[in-house]
């Protein structure tokens, strides 16, 4: 991008943060998706709910058993929520404080955070990717680089004056819990438990926050429109507001916040790695007219230099390889430039006819 077309999107998205310190009297038509589109708020059902794995065991003796739960829920479900997970109360308390400071700010003490250029390691926005969004969805974010830390911490926000030492303490803590949720699916996949953590070469760890503001019409707009995650696992605070819905068999599900618990799904790298026998679950976030709603998910996954293509222990002669093989790096841009639609982007990397 040139610079005179850094400044322009800056505006931009200056100009269509949600969280501008007015509250919402009316949705403007970008947000409008097409009624078949639209969410369907009082058809969603409460009769499925994702399975909760209980870590206490994990590194013990009976390390197998919990391996076996996250490995049936990998294959069944690819959405968990996960306790005794080690992540300190106060710490995840500190931090969902920390976030709704920040989106309580006022806007001139954000706006130079403002910017659409993913290279960014630590930029402000709204929506998903306001130059190619054809439908607003109804959230901002702060997107943060966080590994490693030291190579990023220090051009986090520095304000709330608390904001650089708790996220990076949070960071620290999810990313040391997701290496061990790593290390037990690289069992559930039949390889040595650090396979995942060779393959995802210098790791890429990506935090953000995102804010949704009460929406005076929940059922015409979405805060995060159907996707499945890039990347190779995500493990969501989720907060206290729920919002988030899993799609299972062709019906959306809620997904009912558990105090304390992290919610952890797995992305399409895993699902690619895996050779489909994991799956990358479609999901989406709703709105409410009522009460703010954030949330923080981190995205964990292979560096964009890292090669991904379908394990040989999960290729036989009756399991094909479904996948071709795709540098990440390559695979985030296409996920950038086509946007928020359902799963399809990994159909386009499927092997078609053997090829
Ligand atoms: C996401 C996402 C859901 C939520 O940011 O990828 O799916 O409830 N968020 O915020
Ligand atoms: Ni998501």
């Amino acid at each position: 991008m040139s610079s005179t077309a850094h400044v322009e999107t800056h505006l931009n998205v200056v100009e269509k943060l949600l969280s501008n310190g007015f509250n919402h009297l009316q949705v403007n038509k970008n947000y409008i998706f097409p009624p078949n589109e639209r969410p369907q708020i009082d058809e969603v059902s409460h009769s499925y709910s994702i399975p909760v794995i209980d870590l206490k065991d994990l590194d013990g003796p009976a390390r197998k058993s919990v391996v076996n739960e996250i490995k049936r829920a990998c294959e069944e479900d690819g959405f968990f929520q996960i306790v005794n997970h080690g992540v300190p109360e106060t710490l995840m308390k500190s931090m969902m404080d920390v976030a709704k400071e920040f989106f309580e700010m006022p806007l001139e003490d954000r706006a130079c955070l403002c910017s659409e250029d993913v290279s960014q390691s630590a930029r402000l926005s709204t929506s998903f990717n306001i130059t190619k969004d054809k439908f607003l969805n109804w959230m901002d974010f702060l997107t943060l680089q966080c590994h490693p830390l030291e190579e990023f911490i220090h051009s986090w926000p520095q304000k709330p004056a608390a904001c650089r030492e708790i996220a990076g303490t949070y960071a620290k803590e999810i990313r040391a819990l997701t290496l061990r949720l790593l290390a037990a699916i690289s069992e559930a996949m039949e390889k040595d438990s650090d396979y995942l953590n060779t393959i995802f070469k210098k790791h890429r760890q990506v935090m953000n926050i995102n804010y949704y503001p009460p929406c005076p019409n929940p059922d015409l707009t979405l805060g995060v429109a159907p996707h499945s995650d890039a990347t190779g696992i995500t493990l969501l605070m989720q907060g206290l507001v729920s919002g988030l819905q899993v799609l299972k068999d062709g019906e959306w599900f809620a997904v009912e916040p558990t105090p304390n618990a992290l919610v952890v799904n797995l992305g399409d790298q895993l699902q690619v790695l895996s050779n489909g026998r994991f799956q990358s679950v479609e999901h989406r976030a709703v709105t409410n007219s009522t009460t703010a709603r954030i949330t923080i998910p981190t995205f964990y996954g292979p560096s964009l230099d890292a090669f991904i293509s379908p394990a040989e222990s999960m290729v036989d002669e009756d399991h094909p390889a479904l996948y071709k093989g795709f540098t990440c790096g390559e695979y985030f841009k296409a996920f950038r430039s086509q946007g928020l639609k359902g799963k399809s982007l990994l159909d386009r990397f499927k092997i078609q006819n053997g090829q």
